[in-house]
C-alpha cells in the first residue's frame, strides 16, 4: 500500500473519483466494491456528478456491498442497503442486475454467509473495492481480532462498531453482529482505495501509519497490498 495526503476531504473525494473513473475508463463492466458510512459519501456524489456530465459512463458498471448490519429490515434508513441504493444504485441509474447484493436479515445468515460466497465465486473478484476504516481499525466488519476470517462471515460487532452513528441514531438497541466479506475476498480485490477522512480518525491513523501488521488492526494488513492506495486528508492526518 501506498499513502497520500490531500488537503480536504474535497480533495480526497475528487482524487479518489478520478482514480474510479481511470479505471472504469479501462474496463466498462468493473466490480466495484463499496463501503458506506460517512467517508466515501463525498466521492459518490462526485460519481454522481460525473455520471450527469457524462452520460454512460457507468453503463456497465457493478456494484457489490462489502456488509451489513445483521438484523435490520433492508428498507431500514440505516442499512448499508439504502446508503448504497440512495448514493450509488439511484444516482448512477444501476439497475439491480448490476448489484451484488445480500439480505440484512435472513432467516440463516450462515446460508446467507454460503450465498454471498457462491456470489463472489460466480461474479468476484472486485476490480475496485472502496474502503473505509473504523475508529478500531476494521475494513468492512473485519473487526480486530486474534485472528482474522477469509471468506463471508458473521462479524460480532465490537462496542465502537455498534456505536456507528449509522445506526446510533435509530433508538433501541443497536445491532451487535454484521454480515461482512472476508479479508481474501477484499485482498483479491484488483486495486483498493482506502480513505481516511475528519479528526475522530487521528489516532487510528497514526498507528496504521506505524506499518506494524497486525490483525489486531485489520487495515493494517493492506500494507501487504501490491495495489492498494490510502488516501488521508488533513484533518486525518496524525
Ligand atoms: C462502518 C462500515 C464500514 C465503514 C466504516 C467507517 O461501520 N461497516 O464499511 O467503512 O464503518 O465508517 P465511516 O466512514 O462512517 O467512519
Amino acid at each position: 500500500m501506498i499513502h497520500h495526503l490531500l488537503d480536504s476531504s474535497e480533495d480526497l473525494s475528487r482524487r479518489a473519483a478520478e482514480l474510479v473513473i481511470d479505471e472504469l475508463k479501462q474496463k466498462k463492466n468493473l466490480l466495484l466494491g463499496a463501503a458506506t458510512g460517512s467517508t466515501p459519501s463525498g466521492l459518490y456524489s462526485r460519481l454522481a456528478e460525473a455520471a450527469e456530465t457524462t452520460p454512460g459512463l457507468f453503463s456497465a458498471i457493478r456494484i457489490m456491498k462489502l456488509d451489513e448490519w445483521l438484523g435490520l429490515s433492508m428498507d431500514d434508513p440505516a442499512t448499508c442497503e439504502t446508503y448504497i441504493r440512495t448514493h450509488l444504485l439511484q444516482p448512477l441509474k444501476i439497475s439491480d442486475d448490476r448489484y451484488l447484493t445480500f439480505h440484512s436479515n435472513p432467516i440463516s445468515p450462515t446460508a446467507e454467509c454460503r450465498a454471498i460466497n457462491d456470489m463472489f465465486d460466480t461474479h468476484g473478484p472486485i476490480d475496485v473495492c472502496i474502503l473505509g476504516i473504523g475508529v478500531n481499525g476494521h475494513i468492512a466488519f473485519n473487526e480486530p481480532a486474534g485472528s482474522l476470517t477469509p471468506h463471508a462471515h458473521i462479524a460480532t460487532l465490537t462496542q465502537s462498531s455498534q456505536h456507528h452513528p449509522m445506526v446510533a441514531g435509530r433508538g433501541g438497541n443497536p445491532p451487535t453482529s454484521g454480515l461482512t466479506l472476508g479479508m481474501t475476498d477484499i485482498f483479491r480485490s484488483r486495486m483498493i482505495l482506502l480513505l481516511i477522512s475528519g479528526s475522530a480518525k487521528k489516532a487510528i491513523t497514526r498507528d496504521l501509519l506505524s506499518q506494524n501488521i497486525t490483525t489486531a488492526l485489520p487495515a493494517s494488513l493492506l500494507w501487504l497490498h501490491p495495489n492498494a492506495i490510502c488516501l488521508i486528508d488533513r484533518e486525518a492526518y496524525p
